[in-house]
């Protein structure tokens, strides 16, 4: 990556994962070498090639802790395990050592918002041990619930224990018991955990809902008629969140804090406060995972809501704003909580076409791209005939409180098929033989159907492969300082269809122009004025033959190219 001598220098500060290319793997689904139906390490180790192949700089890997599986280790009750459906610690380091001998860097999630409740410390804090006794939130409660927080999954945040005989809280599912920052025991084992890792030689960790972990003093009642979750503004970057997070990087990453990168996934980001977590007050994060865009489509998490390109543009750049102030953040379209952006942006009716769009589009924005396993070969939602094939605890959640107030399965089906978190969850399509590939067993959660035309063999064997599209655009990354450090500017922001990215590096002997038709229609670009395109040259597209200069062109559906302008 040490570039320096040949290219110019850059405006922003040079880092190794603003130049990044990381591609996040959910281990339960993307290769199982063992045949029960999961997806393990050892299956990762056999892709190692493929990843080396598509051009990937980092991986990063969701949670393999060990965990009971309530919410597929997001609920972890042993940090410094691997749960053995995933492998071992052998495995494990197998796996590093294979990727760094690939120059592929490996960055872990850290989940420590909450534990599982079969963790020892909450088996111990609910037996009321005393060194226990305060590493999660216990309250009492007269009548009903300690406060009138909303849980994440839904229901109420508050569970009451038995055998403690109080409630604790929990943002997420009952299963789930939010770790008490306050206590500096708990912070102290935290960093323990984040310094065990990075000595095993890791290159930093995706930190899991990161920006809850400070909770509002005294923890008062939620305004019930705020949007969003009654509660959240008790519990989103809340009062000591900085200071925990400087402490994070003084205590966890010691003087590993130059070389690994931390990405914060928060919760109801907005760019003020991505500026605040990514240096401005506190510099625990490099970047932070936002989610305005995961939400253009929907309203109150399952219902459809109409949505228009300029919405999605007047989004992407007011964080393309915050990224020129000093907040960088992951570029992605899909990730294991969202649908496949392909459904979502795309049309799976122009599979190569809309996925190359897409991916030209996010990658033409500055920021670091996220790949999702199977973005790289156009896989899309599926279909979920009946509750049984769900297994993500959210959707069930929800059709279990819609059938309970008596609804049928037929009427919110269509909201689980397009919002559900397992629509991204489904194995890994590697071939068109049994199971996709992914496995000799029974796979864990069903095959998407399109799997015997969309799948790795048959995409890298097509003249029109998304996976060979990737992997070019990945490789311009490497090659295009324009692409990765450029100002970003939005042209024809008015324009329904077309997507114009116009990008520029004072340092750098040409600029680029990125255009995207986000539509099956055939509009015309018309370059504004100020925009020289006479020398212009294509170094990437979607067709056969793009237009040479992009002055005046008509594209076609879903047509994407980059165009370098001397
Ligand atoms: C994050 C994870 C998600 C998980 C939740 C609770 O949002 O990405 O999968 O369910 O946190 O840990």
């Amino acid at each position: 990556m040490d570039d320096a001598d040949t290219t110019p220098v850059v405006p922003d500060r040079r880092e190794w994962w603003k130049e990044a290319v990381v591609y996040q793997i959910y281990p339960r689904s993307f290769n199982d070498s063992d045949g029960d139906g999961i997806g393990d390490i050892p299956g990762v180790v056999e892709k190692v090639d493929y990843l080396d192949d598509l051009g990937v700089d980092c991986v990063w890997l969701t949670p393999v802790y060990e965990s009971p599986q309530v919410d597929n280790g997001y609920d972890v009750s042993d940090y410094r395990a691997i749960d053995p459906t995933y492998g071992s610690m052998d495995d494990w380091e197998r796996l590093l050592e294979e990727l760094h001998a690939r120059d592929i860097r490996l960055i872990m999630d850290l989940v420590v918002n909450h534990t599982s409740d079969q963790h020892v410390w909450f088996r111990r804090s609910r037996q009321g041990e005393a060194e226990y006794d305060d590493y999660y939130i216990w309250r009492e409660a007269e009548e009903g619930y300690p406060n009138n927080w909303e849980a994440h999954f839904g229901g109420p945040t508050w569970t009451y224990d038995e055998e403690r005989g109080e409630y604790y809280l929990h943002l997420f599912t009952p299963e789930q018991p939010d770790l008490n920052w306050e206590n500096p025991r708990v912070r102290e084992e935290i960093y323990d955990i984040v310094s065990w890792w990075l000595e095993r030689g890791i290159d930093g960790f995706r930190l899991d809902v990161i920006n809850l972990i400070s909770k509002a003093e005294g923890l008062p009642d939620g305004d019930p008629d705020r949007e969003g979750l009654t509660g959240s503004e008790h519990f989103v970057n809340g009062p000591r969140m900085h200071e925990y997070f400087a402490e994070l990087a003084r205590e966890g990453y010691g003087d590993r804090a130059g070389d690994i990168v931390a990405v914060g996934e928060c919760a109801h980001i907005d760019p003020e406060t991505a500026l605040d977590v990514t240096g401005r007050e506190s510099d625990a994060l490099d970047m932070t995972i936002f989610f305005e865009h995961m939400e253009l489509d929907r309203d109150d998490r399952w219902d459809e809501r109409e949505w228009a390109l300029t919405d999605l543009k007047a989004i992407m750049a007011r964080w393309q704003d915050a990224v020129a102030e000093g907040a960088w953040v992951p570029l992605y379209h899909t990730s294991h909580d969202q649908p496949r952006g392909l459904s979502r942006f795309g049309d799976p009716e122009y599979r190569y076409e809309s996925a190359t769009m897409l991916a030209t589009w996010l990658h033409g924005h500055r920021g670091t791209p996220f790949v999702y396993q199977g973005e790289e070969i156009g896989m899309s939602n599926v279909d979920f005939e009946t509750p049984a094939s769900l297994r993500d605890v959210w959707a069930r959640n929800y059709w279990e409180s819609e059938r309970d107030a008596g609804a049928e399965y037929a009427d919110v089906r269509a909201d689980i098929e397009r919002f559900s978190r397992d629509n991204a969850r489904t194995p890994m399509q590697w071939d068109g033989g049994d199971h996709a590939g992914f496995t000799d067993g029974e796979p864990w959660i069903p095959v998407g159907e399109d799997y015997e035309t969309v799948n790795v063999a048959a995409d890298r064997e097509s003249e029109r492969s998304v996976f060979e599209y990737y992997r070019e655009l990945i490789a311009l990354r490497e090659s295009d300082d324009v692409l990765v450090y450029g100002d970003f500017d939005l042209l024809v922001p008015d324009h329904e269809e077309i997507y114009a990215i116009h990008r520029t590096l004072a340092e750098a002997d040409h600029d680029l122009l990125i255009l995207c038709n986000f539509g099956d229609g055939t509009p015309t670009f018309e370059a504004p004025e100020s925009l020289d395109t006479d020398d212009a040259t294509v170094v990437l597209a979607n067709r056969e033959d793009p237009a040479a200069d992009p002055a005046a062109v008509e594209l076609r559906p879903y047509e994407a190219a980059i165009y370098r302008l001397f």
